[in-house]
């Protein structure tokens, strides 16, 4: 049988994502983004995340056409992302994805956003895709996920998350308090490159035994942004000039510590040799180096697939779906509906 051709459509967040895939081939991944009209408000904002999706899906949707070559007719299936995320925003994807299904007369897969980007690697050939079990450590504005994944389509467990911000949403407010522009995470990054990482010893949330006892592989970073608050308010009030690059240096360096120490120790745990990363964040080059020189001291391979691949997109979406087709999953009934903490 011929590899299903699948559309894929993500709207959990700020980004409206179109991908369409042939099986395991990337046929074209269109992506607009309302991260600029969130700029003044210093984070997402649900109701103009949902407002900007509606605006761009038609668009999207026809350069993704478009750019792959096919009509929608050609499609074998659409699928969208049905959770986690912003509710608003989910439903303006979910309405779209049931009314092509509908009109086209097409089979509709609903999958989960965070299992999702663990399928983006599915599409990365610059080398060759991870076999299961792996680690996924999925890290972005909106999620801190660490999942085991035994099988992509049917057996993938939540082994910790965040219990208050999510990393890319710490490097978002501590750029804030140090007055930089949002997104904050990019602006961090380059600011760190010429400070110092070891200037100011930041707290590293849940990593000390009692916490690693109880949260082993959660994630708590609201701890430390109110650490950097109360160092920066400190130097403010005996008139020193707060050294932002330290700052930024110290503060990325707990954060790229924290992540790796707990995917690190999963990798062990579980002893599967394999990690991969996912998420706006992976952007960030700390997290990057400091992630290839944990994986190589533990004998882990790494996985870091192209940033277009790792920020939300549609491809990866619609992988998930052909994945899903290809190993005889049913499709979803028109009866789902947007789930804001669907379960992996
Ligand atoms: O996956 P993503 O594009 O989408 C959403 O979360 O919606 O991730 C965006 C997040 C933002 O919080 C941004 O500040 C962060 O990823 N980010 C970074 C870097 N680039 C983006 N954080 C740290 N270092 C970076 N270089
Ligand atoms: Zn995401």
């Amino acid at each position: 049988r011929d590899a299903p051709l699948v559309l894929g459509i993500e709207t959990s967040c700020d980004e409206t994502g179109i991908g369409i895939v042939r099986g395991r081939t990337l046929l074209s991944n269109t992506i607009a983004s309302s991260m600029e009209e969130h700029a003044r408000y210093g984070g997402v904002v649900p109701e103009v995340a949902a407002r900007a999706h509606l605006e761009a899906l038609v668009p999207a949707l026809t350069s993704a056409v478009a750019e792959a070559g096919i009509t929608l007719d050609d499609l074998d299936a659409i699928a969208v992302t049905s959770g986690p995320g912003l509710s608003g925003a989910l439903m303006v994807g979910v309405g779209a994805a049931k009314a092509l299904a509908v009109a086209l007369d097409k089979p509709i897969y609903a999958v989960n956003h965070l299992v999702g980007h663990v399928g983006a690697d599915i599409l990365d050939e610059s080398g060759t895709p991870f076999e299961y079990p792996t680690i996924a450590l999925l890290v972005s504005g909106g999620h801190t996920s660490l999942l085991l994944v035994r099988d992509l389509v049917g057996d993938v467990e939540l082994l910790g998350e965040t219990i208050d911000d999510a990393a890319g949403e710490a490097f978002d407010k501590v750029a804030r308090l140090l007055g930089l522009a949002y997104p904050g995470g990019p602006e961090i990054d380059r600011l760190a490159a010429l400070g110092d990482p070891k200037a100011i010893r930041f707290p590293r949330g849940l990593t000390l035994p009692k916490d690693m006892a109880k949260h082993r592989y959660d994630f708590s970073f609201s701890g430390l942004k109110t650490s950097v608050a109360r160092w920066v308010e400190k130097q403010e009030d005996l008139g020193n000039e707060v050294p932002v690059a330290d700052v930024a240096a110290s503060f990325r360096e707990a954060v790229a510590d924290v992540l790796l120490t707990k995917a690190i120790a999963a990798c062990v745990d579980y002893n599967v040799p394999r990690l991969l990363l996912g998420g706006g964040v992976v952007a960030n080059a700390r997290v990057r180096s400091l992630a290839t020189e944990r994986a190589a001291a533990a004998g882990v391979a790494l996985r870091i697939p192209p940033l277009s691949l790792c920020t939300d997109n549609g491809a990866m979406i619609a992988e998930l779906g052909a994945q899903l087709i290809m190993a005889g999953h049913a499709p979803s009934t028109l009866d789902f509906s947007a789930d804001s903490t669907l379960p992996v």
